[in-house]
């Protein structure tokens, strides 16, 4: 198949061009780089050796979307362009509603238009805002999101679950993705957040680094095994893959999947994996809660393995290892 990846510069993007090549499919990017850099698309062609067609450009633009459409025949749209930042989001609420939906829309009447049928969305596991029980299934209630960030998501679950009503040969799959970390085994591309990350992720290695002096674990309070929160980290490889089984499942209507590995680890064991792997100390501080935080969120993987015949094979370590040696590699990102 040949798909359209909107926002496919991106950190998850990147490694999903990776592995629909490396299952037979085609490739078209549309990304407008408000958050990535153009020169990841040479990293992508360093890892695949194939030169994927890019169109900068917003994807809230609908005649660009229109272009793009006429000049490529798409089979399928994987919806990844949005804004992400969670603080920004408090901060600047319209700029994400205006962003993260205006760009749906504009896709969906372009997809009308060209008559192309099959969308995949970049969904989050901040839909279920605080879970009523662990592991969360995917009919676990949604709603009481605690950010614009995440309402974005659910409204946008909203109106591609009401298209697909309207439209019963259109199909819409919703992957909610959990906490993506990791890199491409490679280290030719990775995750390079602007400014100080919010993630812990990123900011484990950034730290490990010397860019960041220490790392603040957010409460050691929680009703957790050690204290500190407890998530489902999944290694993006394995989160790319989602995307490819999804593309091979073929059934109208709308279908919504967790991405995540099922198991949980706490902030103080995420530390104490990346220094035992990378043998790389973490300094870090315990420091207060921080507002909107859970206390413990993981998946139930069951029904991707189910219907898409999808699980994450990566672990911890390979996660840890993995993101390490994106950041040694590339102690300032993308930047030269
Ligand atoms: P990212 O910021 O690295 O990638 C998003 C890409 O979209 C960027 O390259 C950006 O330049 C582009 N973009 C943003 N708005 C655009 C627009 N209007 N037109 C064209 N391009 C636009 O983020 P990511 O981590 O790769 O996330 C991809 C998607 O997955 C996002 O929708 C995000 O909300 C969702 N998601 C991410 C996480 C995570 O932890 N990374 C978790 C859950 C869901
Ligand atoms: C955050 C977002 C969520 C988004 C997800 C995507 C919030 C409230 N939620 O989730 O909407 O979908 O990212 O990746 O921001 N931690 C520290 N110190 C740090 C950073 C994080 O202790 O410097 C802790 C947090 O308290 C949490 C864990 O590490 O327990 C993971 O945090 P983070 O990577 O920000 O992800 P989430 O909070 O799960």
């Amino acid at each position: 198949m040949r798909v359209l990846l909107t926002g496919g510069a991106g950190y998850i993007g990147t490694h999903t061009i990776v592995e629909m090549y490396a299952a037979g499919h085609d490739v078209v990017v549309v990304d407008n780089f408000s958050n990535s850099s153009p020169a990841v698309m040479e990293r992508v062609f360093e890892i695949t050796g194939k030169k994927t067609p890019v169109y900068a450009a917003d994807v809230a633009n609908e005649a660009e979307m229109d272009r793009i459409f006429t000049e490529q025949k798409i089979d399928a749209v994987v919806h990844f362009a949005g804004l992400k930042a969670v603080g920004e989001s408090v901060r600047m609420p319209l700029a994400y509603y205006a962003n993260n939906i205006d760009s749906t829309l504009s896709l969906l009447h372009a997809m009308e238009k060209a008559g192309v049928k099959k969308l995949i969305f970049s969904s989050s596991a901040t839909v279920y805002g605080t879970p009523e029980r662990c592991p969360i299934s995917e009919d676990s209630p949604t709603g009481h999101c605690s950010n614009p960030y995440g309402w974005t998501k659910y409204m946008i679950e909203q109106i591609l679950t009401d298209y697909a009503k309207a439209n019963p040969d259109f199909q819409v799959i919703l992957l909610r993705y959990f906490n993506p970390v990791g890199a491409h085994e490679s280290g030719k591309i990775g995750e390079s957040p602007n400014g100080i990350p919010n993630n812990l992720m990123p900011y484990i290695t950034q730290v490990a680094v010397g860019k960041l002096k220490e790392l603040s674990v957010y409460g050691n309070d929680y009703p957790t095994p050690d204290g500190t929160g407890v998530r489902d980290y999944i290694h993006v490889v394995d989160l790319a893959r989602g995307h490819v089984a999804a593309l091979n499942y073929k059934k109208p209507g709308v279908e919504v999947f967790n991405l995540g590995t099922g198991k949980g680890y706490s902030v103080l064991e995420m530390v104490k994996a990346f220094s035992r792997v990378n043998g790389v100390a973490v300094p870090y501080r315990i420091a207060p809660r921080r507002p909107g935080d859970i206390a413990e969120c993981y998946a139930s993987p069951d029904k991707a393995a189910a219907k898409l015949g999808w699980r994450a094979t990566h672990d911890l370590d390979d996660m840890v290892r993995d993101a390490w040696r994106f950041q040694s590699q590339n102690p300032r990102g993308y930047e030269e």
